[in-house]
């Protein structure tokens, strides 16, 4: 009958390849975050997102255009329609979910501790109890877990993470607690300066990338992603970027 009909219908648009048409995707990011996005000597913005943005528009027929964005004020700034999604190595959740929409995960990572080296020997015990600080970048899970941790008398609150590790370096904080693959591209940036001792502070972030609330956009990256999932571009690009 007509119901089984519509069902067949959707099942058939189900397996259908999303075709956005050859449409230009403006995409905002804070390129302060390696290996997710950063900015290269030339000036352009790499990184595994941009890999996996392009690798999903190859499917679904678009252009990712990258454009550095504050984190502060990002959701915010895509709700308003600054730029049609974001990708910056965002956690998903529920708080978020309130103003935006997420794809499927893309990615897992847990958040660690980055410490000076001399530190290493320092346990999440002595953040919790002592009077050293943590730094973190503002608005993060991250940030909510420094503060969980060291309380908020003891935490610091950065623009970015680049400026989180360089109040490090100098001493203004005595661990940083960042993302573990981000804390290992810094670690890898300021060897001999910079470790990464003490990992798993919390358990997994699931990253998704973010559209405006209501987007159907959402199914057309969904899709995408379980394309470049299932044929292992994603793998691949996991190997390149994030495996050290
Ligand atoms: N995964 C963490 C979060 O969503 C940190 C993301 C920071 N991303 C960035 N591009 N600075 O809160």
């Amino acid at each position: 009958g007509l119901a089984s009909l519509a069902l067949a219908q959707e099942g058939a648009q189900d397996t259908a390849v999303p075709d956005l048409g050859g449409r230009t995707l403006l995409i905002g990011s804070d390129t302060t975050y390696p290996p997710f996005e950063t900015v290269n000597q030339e000036g352009e913005i790499v990184g595994f997102d941009v890999d996996v943005m392009n690798a999903i528009c190859e499917r679904i027929n678009c252009v990712a255009q990258f454009q550095t964005t504050a984190w502060d004020g990002i959701f915010a700034a895509l709700a308003n329609g600054e730029f049609d999604m974001v990708a910056s190595g965002v956690s998903i959740t529920p708080e978020r979910e309130q103003i935006v929409d997420f794809t499927i995960p893309y990615y897992e990572v847990s958040q660690a501790i980055a410490v000076r080296v001399g530190d290493e020997d320092l346990t999440i015990a002595d953040f919790e109890e002592g009077n050293l600080v943590l730094g973190a970048q503002t608005g993060t899970t991250n940030a909510m877990t420094a503060e969980r941790l060291a309380g908020r008398e003891r935490t610091r609150l950065y623009d970015t993470f680049a400026t989180a590790i360089q109040a490090l370096l100098t001493g203004d904080v005595d661990g940083v607690v960042i993302d573990d693959v981000t804390a290992d591209a810094f670690a890898a940036q300021y060897a001999g300066q910079l470790v990464v001792s003490i990992r798993e502070v919390a358990s997994g972030d699931q990253l998704g990338f973010v559209v405006p609330q209501g987007d159907p956009l959402v199914d057309a990256l969904n899709a995408g992603i379980e394309m470049i999932q299932a044929d292992g571009t994603l793998d691949a690009l996991v190997q390149k970027w994030l495996v050290a």
